[in-house]
């Protein structure tokens, strides 16, 4: 059956780019997509408060919709200006989202995790799947308690939620929305239009990271691979590159040889600190094939192409 697809929170750094993707593969009348703001889509779309669960209620029926991808958050960053507010959005949001998917009896849903989960009891290089998660954000709590209640709507009520632990993403077709990666997308905006960049994290911070291209991809691919494959319930470790801030201006530099970078760590340094360097995939790659096709330099080669 063709899937009816609703995307809660797509105007943001992803949704931006997964409505295009989706519409490209499923076609247009396939995809509605919503966020609080008004949007402008290649699909329909629609304004909806993922906190408004009659709301999502009445659209999964006006809609006949079969999957939701629900990306609606509050960041890891602005996260921390507000942790009871990100903590009822983030969980409410996700709860409102696994009860309609149980009540409908939706075929699957997508729920984005990310390395925010990771503390620093986790190794911090080469970090594996099953790793101890005691993150130190409000954002990474309410991440880490939405991956174990997606695993509880599968194990109690075979609800096919599925999860993957998001590295930093970088994209020239939208800019971040607080989070403590967002510097790696900011660089290229400020490179390309000959200005200095001032970073917020040190240059020796490490962080894994993925393009967007192939973030979507990995999306896409785990959304579609047969229900066997899935192994994780919880939400799958993917990788793709990592890098510090000083290699990423130095890979820049290559094809802007006037940038200039300073640095001035704000809290986000220590946001950073507390996660991980490198990510083990190994289990992604072996359930459902997950392979990136970006590293920085191709990545830096790409983002610059884009936005010059
Ligand atoms: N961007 C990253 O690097 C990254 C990394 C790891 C995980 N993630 C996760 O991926 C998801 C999408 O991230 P993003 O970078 O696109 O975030 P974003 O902040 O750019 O976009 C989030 C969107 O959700 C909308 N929104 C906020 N509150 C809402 C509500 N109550 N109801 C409906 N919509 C609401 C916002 O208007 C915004 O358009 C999030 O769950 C995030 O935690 C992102």
């Amino acid at each position: 059956m063709k899937p009816k697809i609703l995307i809660i929170g797509a105007g943001g750094q992803i949704g931006t780019v997964l409505v295009e993707s989706l519409v490209k593969r499923y076609g247009t009348g396939a995809v509605i997509a919503s966020d609080l703001k008004e949007l402008q889509t290649p699909c329909a779309s629609i304004q909806l408060d993922v906190l408004d669960a009659n709301k999502i209620a009445q659209t999964i029926e006006q809609h006949q919709i079969t999957q939701i991808y629900h990306l609606a958050a509050i960041l890891s960053a602005k996260g921390e200006q507000n942790p009871i507010r990100t903590w009822n959005i983030n969980m409410e949001g996700l709860l409102n989202v696994l009860e309609a998917g149980r009540t409908f009896n939706l075929d699957k849903i997508f729920y984005p995790s990310s390395i925010a989960v990771f503390g620093k009891a986790t190794p911090k290089v080469n970090t594996p799947q099953d790793a101890p998660l005691v993150p130190e954000t409000v954002y990474g709590i309410s991440k880490e308690a939405g991956e174990n209640w997606c695993n509880y709507y599968y194990k109690r009520y075979g609800l096919d939620v599925r999860s993957l632990r998001y590295p930093g993403l970088i994209g020239y077709q939208s800019l971040a929305g607080g989070g403590t990666t967002d510097y790696a997308v900011d660089i290229f905006h400020y490179a390309v239009k000959n200005k200095d960049y001032t970073c917020f994290l040190n240059k020796d911070t490490r962080l894994p990271m993925m393009y967007m291209s192939d973030a979507v991809r990995a999306t896409i691919e785990l959304m579609e691979t047969d229900k066997s494959n899935i192994k994780i319930r919880t939400s799958y470790n993917v990788s793709g590159m990592s890098f510090s801030p000083e290699e990423i201006y130095n890979e820049i530099k290559k094809h802007l040889p006037n940038f200039n970078i300073d640095y001035k760590a704000d809290y986000r340094e220590e946001i950073a600190r507390s996660w991980v360097e490198s990510i083990n995939d190994s289990q992604a790659r072996k359930d459902w094939n997950w392979k990136e096709q970006y590293d920085l330099e191709k990545m830096v080669a790409d983002m610059i192409k884009h936005l010059s």
